[in-house]
C-alpha cells in the first residue's frame, strides 16, 4: 500500500480483518477493503472476488497467503489434520488462483505469489503436514506459471523462514527459539522481520521482476541450508509447544 496499492485483505474473520484494514489505511492513506472468506470455500472466493471486482474495478496482484499450521509428529496427526492443512494451504492456493484467473487475469494479465516454506528441501521434523502442503504449491507455482505464462500472468513462489511478530513465530517455537539463543544457527544470526518478507514480494510483483516467472524466492537469512533437524531441541520444543 505504501507502494500505490488499493488493497482486498480476506480472512474468515471479518472482523479481524476489519480492525487491519482500519490501521492499513490510516498508516498509508490507500484504500483496504476488508473481505471475509474461507479459501477452501470456493464460493466464498467468488462472492469476494465480485464485491472487490465492483468497488475497484480490476485487479492486478494476488498474494496467496492464507496457511494453517502447528506443530505435531506424523504419528500423532489425525488423518483429519493432515488433509486440514493440505485443505487450507494447497487447495485453498489453487481455489484462489482458478477464481481469479477467471474472472479477471485470464482476459487482463497479472502477478501471483505464493507463500511457501522450506520446511520440505530437509524434511523438517514436525512438519510433514505443511511440508508436503507448500511443497505441492511450489509445484503447482511452476504449473500454472508455464499454463498461464501465454496469458501474461507471472506466478512465484516467496518461501520465508522464521518472522518475529507473526502468528506462525507464536505456534511454531519461534519464541522459544530465540530464547534459547537458536538465532545462531541462522547464518545472518537473526530471525526476519515483516518488512524483510513485504520487500521481497513487492519485488516480484514490481516491474523489476518483469521477467520473473515459475521460481521460488527464499527469505529466510540462510536457515534451511543451515537449520539441522536437533532431535533433542525440537523434543523441547514439542513438549513446550503444547502449551502454546
Ligand atoms: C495436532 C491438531 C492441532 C495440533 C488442530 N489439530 N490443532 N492436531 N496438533 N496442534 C487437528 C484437530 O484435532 C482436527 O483433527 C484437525 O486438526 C482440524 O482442526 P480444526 O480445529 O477442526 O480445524 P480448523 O478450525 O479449520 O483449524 C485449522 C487449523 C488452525 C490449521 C487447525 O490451527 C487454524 O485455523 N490455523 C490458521 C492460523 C495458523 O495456523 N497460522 C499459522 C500459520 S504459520 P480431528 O481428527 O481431531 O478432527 C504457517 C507457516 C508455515 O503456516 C511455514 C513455516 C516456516
Amino acid at each position: 500500500m505504501r507502494h500505490g496499492c488499493r488493497t482486498v485483505i480476506a480472512s474468515r474473520s471479518l472482523e479481524r480483518v476489519q480492525e487491519s484494514a482500519a490501521k492499513l489505511m490510516a498508516a498509508t492513506g490507500q484504500r483496504c477493503l476488508p473481505a471475509s472468506m474461507d479459501v477452501r470455500q470456493p464460493e466464498t472466493i467468488k462472492a469476494a472476488v465480485e464485491k472487490m471486482l465492483r468497488v475497484f474495478g480490476k485487479v492486478d496482484i494476488l498474494v496467496n497467503n492464507a496457511a494453517g499450521n502447528f506443530l505435531c509428529p506424523a504419528s500423532g496427526l489425525s488423518f483429519n489434520a493432515f488433509k486440514t492443512v493440505l485443505e487450507i494451504d494447497t487447495i485453498g492456493t489453487f481455489n484462489t488462483s482458478k477464481l481469479l484467473y477467471q474472472k479477471w487475469f485470464k482476459d487482463h494479465g497479472g502477478v501471483i505469489v505464493n507463500i511457501t516454506a522450506t520446511l520440505s528441501y530437509r524434511g523438517q521434523m514436525l512438519q510433514v503436514h505443511a511440508g508436503s502442503a507448500k511443497a505441492a504449491i511450489d509445484a503447482m507455482t511452476k504449473h500454472l506459471a508455464v499454463e498461464w505464462g501465454p496469458d501474461n500472468i507471472r506466478v512465484n513462489s516467496l518461501a520465508p523462514g522464521p518472522v518475529s511478530g507473526t502468528e506462525g513465530f507464536r505456534k511454531l517455537g519461534g519464541l522459544l527459539m530465540a530464547a534459547a539463543d537458536h538465532c545462531k544457527v541462522i547464518p545472518l544470526q537473526r530471525v526476519g522481520t515483516k518488512t524483510e518478507i513485504a520487500h521481497g514480494v513487492l519485488y516480484l510483483v514490481s516491474p523489476a521482476a518483469s521477467f520473473v516467472t515459475g521460481t521460488s524466492l527464499v527469505i529466510d537469512g540462510g536457515h534451511w541450508l543451515s537449520g539441522a533437524n536437533d532431535m533433542s531441541a525440537i523434543q523441547a520444543l514439542l513438549q513446550a509447544s503444547a502449551k502454546l
